[in-house]
């Protein structure tokens, strides 16, 4: 059976990036997958990036795979392992949430083969995407403030691993109570409408994302 697995880079559970997941999971779960969400954030999940402890690249030990030895192990390994893997993360400051960018650092830094830079050690190739949330309002505006440089090398990493997509959800809805907020240059109005006309166009996008990767997961 194809295993997806799906990771929330987000702190939230139930927002923009979790829903998305969600809906992407479903559409997995709908082709015939064995699905999983992690929330990087639970607070179950102690963890750091790459510790640089060289375990994957000591001679005869174990490769393609990070075993250090916190919360993220098993994670890891049920990643490397996936035949579908899905990130997602909201835009921090320009960049990938530093959850996401910790998990990637595990999940990137064991493929890298120092013997051959051109053969990566992947345990199983899989099908992969990550979706990106953000209040950048357009594509335009996104390539403007270079995170399609920022934002895109990390996700495009997951390439080493078999083909790979991203899937951008802009202007999204932050907070649940706008008028609690001093976000003048965030009218609700505005983000109100985009959450009814875009946003579920995002979802849709996220549920065929997810049902289309597993497909050709199966299909081999
Ligand atoms: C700490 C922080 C930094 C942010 N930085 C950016 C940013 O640089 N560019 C941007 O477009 N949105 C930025 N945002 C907005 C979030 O990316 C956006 O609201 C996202 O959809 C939130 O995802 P979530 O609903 O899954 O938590 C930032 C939000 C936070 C909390």
């Amino acid at each position: 059976m194809v295993k997806a697995l799906f990771i929330n880079g987000s702190p939230r559970k139930n927002f923009n990036t979790a829903q998305l997941l969600q809906r992407a999971m479903e559409g997995a779960s709908d082709a015939g997958a064995e699905v999983e969400m992690v929330n990087l954030y639970d607070r179950n999940l102690n963890y750091k990036g790459c510790m640089s402890c060289f375990a994957c690249k000591v001679k005869g030990g174990k490769k393609g795979v990070c075993s250090f030895p916190d919360d993220l192990k098993s994670v890891m390994e049920r990643a490397v392992e996936a035949d579908v893997l899905v990130c997602g993360s909201p835009v921090y400051c320009g960049y990938p949430t530093a959850g996401l960018r910790a998990f990637m650092e595990r999940l990137i830094f064991p493929a890298v083969n120092y013997s051959d830079f051109g053969r990566p050690v992947v345990v199983k190739t899989k099908r992969s995407a990550t979706i990106f949330t953000m209040n950048c309002p357009d594509e335009e505006m996104y390539r403007a403030n270079n995170y399609h440089i920022l934002m895109d090398t990390t996700a495009r990493q997951l390439g080493m691993f078999g083909p790979t997509e991203i899937l951008y959800s802009f202007d999204t809805y932050q907070f649940n109570d706008y008028s609690r907020y001093d976000a003048a240059m965030l009218p609700e109005e505005s983000k109100a409408h985009v959450r009814e006309t875009q946003f579920p166009q995002d979802l849709q996008k996220a549920y065929e994302l997810g049902k289309r990767l597993a497909t050709d997961a199966k299909q081999g």
